[in-house]
């Protein structure tokens, strides 16, 4: 759709950038309601994250995401930052206030909620016990999610233990730290499974894990989309698991902010879905 001069600019924010997917993503909900906007890649290098985004009031923008490595940075140049962003440790969201004062906010929690209330609807996180692998900037968002939708205990499972320590202590609430030795044994009476290591991604390590002891209805989730079917998800569906792949997350937690920007909550269809994938598997 072609743009006026009073188009509503937003964009996504990060170091290298070429690969997002966020562009297209926003370019198709701007193009599906219609709206007099625009969503432009925008690539920032770390020294100079914070001169820019304390310029986007002055550019007329009206928000950004935020992306790697630049959320924790963010966090600490908002002028306000969302009770979840500062739980999770970084911001993925930022909106230019009437006053030109920046509010950070984190919704990847939201997307990851989402999209697994979405894929499997009778998925609960009061149900059992959770199982996350990993503790970097994307486990976070998870457990943040996990407990706030009620979830009675996550078991934390990373290679570098002291950092699931950091993690536990950090957001408080049920997480019982194991090992990465013991990830095997860590899946016995699992209601959900989620890997948010980079393993499995496409030209990293394999996954290493048995699924021997999970139990066949819980639910198993991975947060890498790049194969859409890792290795993990592959095993799990053939034993007969339910599995929900990690796409739907960064579709999701994109909703809020285009909420908030171009003033219209929209949907995850099939339909974008399709034109996502078709640009991932086209490079970008
Ligand atoms: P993000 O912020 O996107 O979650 P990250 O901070 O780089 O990414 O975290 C990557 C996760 O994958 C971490 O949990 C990391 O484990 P460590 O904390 O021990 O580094 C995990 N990971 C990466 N390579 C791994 C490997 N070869 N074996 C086990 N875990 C690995």
């Amino acid at each position: 759709m072609t743009i006026t001069g009073n188009a509503k600019v937003a964009g996504v924010m990060g170091w290298p950038i070429g690969h997002s997917l966020s562009p297209r993503l926003h370019g198709f909900w701007l193009d599906v309601h219609g709206i007099d906007g625009a969503y432009v890649p925008m690539a920032v290098a770390p020294d100079g994250a914070r001169e820019a985004l304390r310029a986007l009031p002055r550019l007329g923008f009206v928000g950004c995401n935020v992306t790697v490595p630049l959320k924790e940075l963010a966090l600490e140049a908002v002028d306000e930052a969302s009770d979840t962003a500062r739980r999770i440790g970084a911001v993925n969201t930022v909106a230019v206030g009437d006053d030109g004062r920046l509010m950070g906010d984190n919704t990847d929690a939201f997307g990851f909620r989402a999209n697994l209330e979405a894929a499997a609807a009778d998925w609960r996180a009061a149900d059992g016990v959770h199982v996350v692998l990993g503790a970097g900037g994307a486990a976070r968002a998870v457990v943040v999610a996990l407990l706030d939708a009620g979830a009675a205990t996550v078991r934390l499972v990373n290679r570098t233990r002291a950092r699931a320590d950091a993690l536990a202590r950090d957001i408080g609430g049920r997480v019982e730290v194991i090992d990465w030795d013991g990830r095997d044994g860590a899946l016995n009476d699992a209601a959900t499974l989620v890997n948010t290591t980079t393993l499995g991604m496409a030209g990293k390590e394999p996954l290493a894990l048995s699924l021997e002891a999970l139990p066949p209805q819980a639910l198993v989730n991975d947060i890498v989309y790049a194969p859409l079917e890792t290795d993990l998800l592959a095993r799990a569906a053939a034993r007969g698991n339910p599995v929900v792949d990690g796409l739907g997350m960064l579709l999701h937690q994109a909703r809020p902010g285009f909420g908030r920007w171009f003033g219209v909550l929209p949907e995850v269809t099939p339909a974008l879905r399709a034109f996502v994938l078709e640009s991932a598997s086209a490079g970008g």
